[in-house]
Formats: C-alpha cells, structure tokens, sequence
C-alpha cells in the first residue's frame, strides 16, 4: 500500500526512515503528537491576502473548513498559495491564472495530503484551483468566499460591477459630480465577498457546482452568512469522506459534466470568460471540449436566470431563490443525471429531492417561461476570427447584431484609453472600435474589450456601438462586443491588418463577422507587418512563448 497521510510524498534523502523521522521532529515542534499524524490529512488552500478584498473574510472560512475537517476525524492542513485580487494585477489577473494554476498543481502534489479542499472566489483563482484539481491524483473540492451583499445610493440598489460600470459611464458622460461618483464608490462593494452579479467570480463558482466539483448550493450563499460558513464547514467533513473513499476529480470532470455546466453557463447568461476557462479545464481533463459545444448548448437553451448584467437582479436574490439547485432541477430534462460529483451520489439523485423553481419568485424561470431566448452566448467566425470569437448576445444591444461600418482601430488598449477619452475625437456610433495587441501573446489577455464609448458620443447620449478585440471582458460588463478574436494579432491574425476606414460586417444570427478588405490588399498588408515587441525576462516571457490561443483555453502548451 503506497504511503498515506503525513507520510506522503517524503522529502529525498536516500533515506525513507530519515525523511520521516525529520518530518516528524518538525511536526512535533508545532505541537503535532503522533496519534494525530495517523489521521487522514486534508489540505487547505488559503487565498486570503491585503490584495484581494473579495477574500476578506477566507480566514474564518478556513476556520470553519478545518472544523469540518476535526468533526470528521481528519487534520487540516492550512497553506497559502497566490491570491489573484481582479483589481490589483497589473495588467490583467488572468496572465496570472496559469501561474496560479501551476503553483496549486505543485503543492497538491508535493505536500502530504490526502484530499484537498481549494477555497477561492475572487475572478481568476476559482479556474485556476480547477485547472490544478483536474491533474490532481488525489480527491479534490472547492469551495469559494461567496458573494457581496448589495447597498444602495439614493435609494437606488448597487453593486459591483455592473453598476460600477454603469456609474462610471454617467461620470464620463458628464452626469455625475466628483463628490456624487466619489459617494458611489463608497457604496458599490459594500462586504466582504465577490462581485455580486452573474459576472466571472459568480459564473465560475457556478460552473464548479455544476462540474460537481463543490458541494450542492456552495456557488451562492452571501460571504457574511452564517450559511457560507455552514457550506465551509460541511466541505470540510466531506473532503475527509473522500480522502477514506476516493473520488477522483478525473472521475468528475467528464464529458457529461462539462455538458451540464455549459448549460447552466447558458441558462445563467453567463460570462464570457467562461469560455476560456473551461476550455483551459477540459483540456487538462482529456475532455474534448470546443467553441462549437458552447454556441451548440447555448443555441438550445434559453436564459433562465435574472441577473445583471443579462438582466435585473443580484446573487442574493438567486440565492433566496434557490441558487444552483434549483436552476439545475429546471434545466433537469437536458442534463446527464447519472453523472457523480463530490457528493458520491448521483445529480438524478440530487435533483429528486430538489424543488422545481418556486411560484413565490420570478428570478429563476423554467424552461416554458424562460427570461430570454437561447443564444445568450455565440460564438462567431469570419475573415476577422478564422478560429473563433465570442459574444454574449444576452447582454448586447438587439439593433447592433447585425451592422455594418467603418472601422475605427487602436493598438493597444493604452492606445484606446488615451483616444477615446479625446472629446475632438473622429468617430459617429456607426463607427465599430477595433482594439488589437491584447490577446494572450501580446497582454496576457486583459478584460479591455469593452472599450469605452467615445466620451463625445457617450455625452450626446451613446450608449453602444459594435466593438471588437482578441483581448477579454469582465463578465460584468455589457454591450454589443466581439472577443477573444483568434488567431490574436500579435500572432499575425487579422485584425492586426485592420486599417481606419475598412468596412466590417457583423451578423450575429449567420455567427459572421467580417472585414470587407480584398484578399489582394490584405496580402499586401500582411507582407509588410511585424510582429509586436514581447517581454525578455521572467513569467512573462515565459507566458508570452508558451501560451495557447483563447480557442484553446489560454493554458501553457506544455501543460
Ligand atoms: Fe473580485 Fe469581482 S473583483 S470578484
């Protein structure tokens, strides 16, 4: 029988006896007896970190895992790994995800343990710890810091981050004072937790319900409810389960589960970031998975869930609704209900004793009564994204997804901040902004595909206009945006060849957009382009050399 507990994956000396006998010395240094070493040993991933205010509140949340992990007979384990704060990572979190990605991976692997239970939230960790669960040889589950609850502003109901969008929108346009924008900036992330509406943090804590890969309801409850810390400590308890009787994450992260969640990524409108982050899971997984599944599943199922940026509502209000649950028990009829998650049992065996959505709330619909049509995500292609691109058609304006006009490009997305902020800028809302040098080579990919209007068009009123970019964006923006342009730019992919003026064509419902330039002229163009400087030292490098295209996933090739 291969070693287990602490007397896993003992350090090289030539020596077994000796690596132990050290381990144990130190051990017994921090107070360890050896009746307590004989249990099962659970490790717990700590994001908490000054960095990351979405994790506020992780310390107690540990707390309560390492209850759980005690009531159950095991011994946690706490250590820190990287804590990807979506606001504080210059220039994008996500050209840290792999890293974050690996560094789990390494850890899981390294360390003794005999189960692990990874606890993020904030935009970037959740995938990564995913990514790391996926290769995991031991059993894996996740849970996360939960949502924000949400304030108000003059009576109005706020929080992050549509609504920071949407403020900062009306600032630009002129509509708010200084002291007025400075008063709702005190009022958008009001507690601890996550972004509160379906943007990324609440679309992958969502998904990693739905890949089973968390205990059942864990994707919502609010991060200062006594029902968070329950959810911890309950995690907790079922990871030491799992160490006695193992469920691998190969196990879970099959086909059907990522069937099951990539309708529930349809039925919650959710972010388009998703996209990149399951592809980056499935593919560690040995799960074929591609753009095409994703337009195919969301094509069939309609938009079930009320929350911005799609619609109205914020996660608490799904969360009193049901949460993932109930939403699964809705679109029960189209999912695998023989696949097996964390629980052991079987999502048939879930949803029986689960409530189809109640009559006493309208944030969850049925499948008969849906919010929205299907097809709140699509995927496109065309002369301008041979390989693909995306948009979430549920949070765009209806009148821009078939348009055509002239083409107005920045280089980067400093180039973009600087211009569209120039009120004597030359541009009508017909105009479609196209931003290149900000796919995963040339930037790491950060969330500037949702440029902003043109300050003089957003003071005459503009609210939208067709923009289009190999970068990403936060899943809780909104407009009418082309991302993930593949192949990127700085790839040589066409949109590096996109001069001012060049008509492009976008026709959602036909998944085209196009550049309307003659191939004769495009080769031209083509034979006297040069790629991008990239960086020379370091992650970035290594990034810059090694990263995937977005179709892909965005992992390292040689992950
Ligand atoms: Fe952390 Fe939105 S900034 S989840």
């Amino acid at each position: 029988m291969s070693a287990q507990g602490i007397s896993r994956n003992l350090v090289s000396y030539s020596d077994a006896g000796f690596s132990r006998f050290l381990r144990n010395a130190f051990l017994a240094a921090a107070g360890y007896g050896s009746e307590e070493l004989s249990l099962p040993v659970i490790g717990i991933a700590d994001l908490s970190s000054d960095f990351n205010p979405c994790h506020r509140q992780m310390p107690e949340l540990v707390e309560n895992v390492k209850r759980g992990v005690l009531a159950a007979g095991g011994i946690p384990f706490v250590f820190p790994t990287a804590s990807l704060g979506e606001t504080f990572l210059n220039p994008t979190a996500m050209l840290y995800r792999n890293l974050l990605a690996i560094e789990t991976e390494e850890l899981i692997r390294a360390q003794p343990m005999d189960a692990a239970v990874l606890l993020g939230g904030c935009d970037k960790t959740v995938p990564a710890q995913l990514m790391a669960a996926a290769v995991s040889d031991i059993p894996v589950i996740l849970d996360v810091v939960g949502p924000m609850l949400t304030s108000s502003w003059r009576g109005e109901r706020l929080g992050a981050c549509t609504d920071c969008r949407r403020f900062w929108a009306r600032y630009r346009a002129g509509d708010l004072t200084d002291a007025e924008i400075g008063d709702v900036e005190g009022n958008l992330a009001s507690t601890s937790g996550t972004c509160m509406v379906m943007g990324t943090a609440s679309t992958m804590a969502a998904m990693t319900e739905a890949l089973g890969m968390m205990l059942p309801g864990g994707a919502t409850p609010p991060s200062p409810s006594g029902e968070r810390l329950r959810h911890g400590t309950a995690t907790g308890h079922r990871a030491v389960e799992l160490a006695r009787e193992p469920i691998l994450p190969r196990d879970i992260l099959t086909t059907e589960a990522f069937e099951n969640a990539l309708h529930v990524l349809a039925a919650l409108g959710g972010s388009t970031n998703a996209v990149v982050h399951l592809l980056a899971v499935a593919c560690r997984a040995g799960v074929r998975l591609t753009l095409d599944d994703f337009d195919r599943v969301s094509g069939d199922t309609p938009l079930l869930v009320d929350l911005k940026p799609s619609g109205t509502g914020y996660m608490e209000d799904f969360h009193r609704a049901g949460g993932v649950p109930v939403l699964l028990k809705s679109l029960e009829a189209a999912l695998h209900p023989e696949h097996v998650g964390v629980t052991g049992r079987s999502l048939g065996e879930q949803l029986a004793g689960t409530q189809a959505p109640p009559a006493w709330q309208d944030v969850i619909r049925t499948t008969k009564d849906p919010l929205g049509p299907p097809g709140a995500l699509a995927v496109l292609r065309g002369s301008l994204a041979p390989d693909g691109a995306v948009i979430k058609t549920s949070a765009a304006s209806s009148e821009l997804l078939v348009h055509e006009g002239p083409a107005l490009v920045f280089d980067s997305p400093e180039d973009a901040a600087q211009r569209l902020a120039d009120p004597g800028l030359d541009v009508s809302e017909d105009h479609v902004l196209i931003l290149r040098n900000a796919g995963p080579v040339a930037a790491g990919m950060p969330e500037a595909g949702s440029l902003p209007i043109p300050k003089r068009l957003a003071a005459a009123g503009v609210r939208d206009m067709v923009r289009i970019s190999d970068a990403r964006m936060s899943g809780t923006s909104y407009g009418t945006v082309i991302l993930h342009c593949t192949p990127e730019s700085a790839v040589g992919g066409p949109l590096a060849f996109v001069r001012d003026g060049d008509r492009i064509r976008l026709d959602v419902p036909a998944r085209r957009v196009d550049l309307l330039v003659d191939t004769d002229e495009l080769r031209r163009r083509r034979e006297s382009w040069r790629p991008p400087d990239l960086p020379v030292r370091g992650w970035r490098r290594l990034y810059a050399e090694t990263v995937l295209p977005a179709s892909l996933g965005a992992d390292l090739e040689f992950l």
